[in-house]
């Protein structure tokens, strides 16, 4: 298992480039499937392994998919399986949004439950609810979610909880449904947009991705198109952090500010300055912030995909500071490695309290999930003397090249293989 090993203390200077969207990602790489003629070309796709988890999933249904560099070719026209069932699509969060892909072109699918972060129950009710009302018949048998339609049907779906997932997952098999789909109470994310914005590429009607409803006017076939996917609002987002709470000055390419903007007001409350250029963001910060009350919400809220770096930052930010995480119950697992590093965190529930302290001080942590990973990456980097973070597998899932990133940015961060 490969760990990564940081001296603390550096501040940050430089610039770096922000990859594709790993969440827009791994939703157009499965929805890429319902294209029936014509090759999909996709461009700024991350490098990372939840993108290649998808990828081989994608194959071994019959996909043809030539990889080069940020960029996959995707010829679907001739899928041999409708049944996703490999360890792949276990391990991963995503494989979920076969079900509505392959359902949409084929009326019928069978995929295992899918896997993910430890972050909490992570229900797909609000999945099925749209699929049923939608006239699929759905089973969940030998650990398989089987979907079966003789036709889908256009209807109004008002999901009960605003859902990234459940939202991309109904877009995708409305689309090829019969008539007028409604969906209400919708996840508003980037990569909800960015999704829709696929799909019409490919032919698709669909209108309000972005707002509280989406209508879906239904079509006969998808065909092939060349999409390029947003950049990382969560990666972004996570480098901002990490600068902020380094110190120093570094300015970040290749963003959309305005998916940012919940992230730097909170930075410039707490003391930084940020400075939006086109699309690029800077944080100058002084590394001596003042604490700030959080809750995490769904877009255009704060992410919770940022919550754990900045608890992280909050550790060492002046007076007290609570964050309340609204979306997911067990995303504080980070905490205790935190306080390994003399962190000053009470957790109740769903909110923590975080009592500012002086400096954090190296010692070796685990990344418990992906964004855990992000957030002990933070803390070695701020913390006096060296930090090794273990498990670092969660965080090959979605932060492409960290370290190289790190270090152009003058870190002292490198990569051991065991
Ligand atoms: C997506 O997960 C992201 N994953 C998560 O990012 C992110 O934390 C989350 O959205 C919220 O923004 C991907 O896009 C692959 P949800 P998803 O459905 O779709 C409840 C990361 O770090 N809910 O929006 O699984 C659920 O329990 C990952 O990159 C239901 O009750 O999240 C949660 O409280 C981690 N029933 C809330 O909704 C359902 O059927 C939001 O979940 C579905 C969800």
């Amino acid at each position: 298992m490969d760990k990564l090993v940081i001296t603390g203390g550096n501040p940050l200077f430089g610039s770096i480039e922000i990859n594709g969207a790993k969440n827009a990602a791994v939703a157009i790489l499965p929805a890429a499937i319902m294209a029936s003629k014509n090759k999909c070309v996709i461009d700024n796709i991350p490098n990372i392994e939840d993108v290649h988890c998808i990828e081989r999933i994608l194959k071994s249904l019959g996909c043809d998919i030539k990889t080069k560099k940020n960029s996959a070719t995707i010829d679907s026209t001739h899928i041999a399986s409708l049944s996703a069932n490999t360890d792949d699509v276990r391990k991963m969060r995503a494989s979920y949004y076969l079900i509505g892909a392959l359902l949409g072109r084929f009326k019928k699918a069978s995929v295992e439950l899918p896997g993910g972060c430890p972050i909490g129950v992570r229900p797909i009710d609000q999945h099925i609810k749209g699929f049923e009302a939608l006239g699929a018949k759905v089973k969940i048998t030998h650990g398989s979610v089987m979907v079966e339609a003789d036709e889908l049907i256009g209807t109004n779906i008002f999901f009960d909880v605003v859902s990234v997932g459940a939202t991309i997952n109904v877009m995708l098999a409305a689309t090829l449904a019969k008539g007028v789909t409604t969906l209400e109470n919708v996840a508003k994310e980037p990569h909800v947009v960015d999704v829709a914005n696929f799909l019409n590429s490919m032919g698709a009607n669909i209108k309000g991705a972005g707002t509280d409803v989406i209508r879906i006017v239904g079509v006969e076939s998808l065909s092939g198109c060349t999409y390029s996917v947003i950049p990382d609002q969560i990666e972004a987002g996570t480098y901002m952090i990490a600068s902020a709470a380094c110190g120093g000055e570094v300015t970040i390419e290749n963003v959309i500010p305005k998916h940012l903007e919940s992230i730097s007001a909170k930075l410039v409350e707490m003391g930084s300055e940020i400075r939006e250029n086109g699309d690029s963001i800077t944080v100058k910060s002084s590394g001596n912030l003042k604490g700030v009350n959080i809750k995490t919400q769904p877009y255009p809220g704060f992410p919770t995909d940022v919550q754990q770096p900045m608890s992280t930052l909050l550790t060492v930010a002046k007076g007290r500071s609570i964050i309340n995480e609204s979306i997911w119950e067990s995303r504080f697992k980070h905490v205790d490695e935190l306080k390994k590093m003399g962190a000053n965190i009470k957790v109740e529930g769903r909110t923590a309290i975080i009592d500012g302290v002086d400096k954090l001080t190296g010692a070796v942590v685990k990344a418990t999930d992906l964004r855990a990973g992000a957030a002990m990456v933070i803390a070695g980097l701020i913390a006096e003397g060296t930090t090794e973070v273990l498990s670092i597998e969660h965080i090959d899932r979605g932060y492409p090249n960290i370290e190289d990133k790190f270090k152009a940015l003058g870190a002292y961060i490198h990569r051991e293989c065991e």
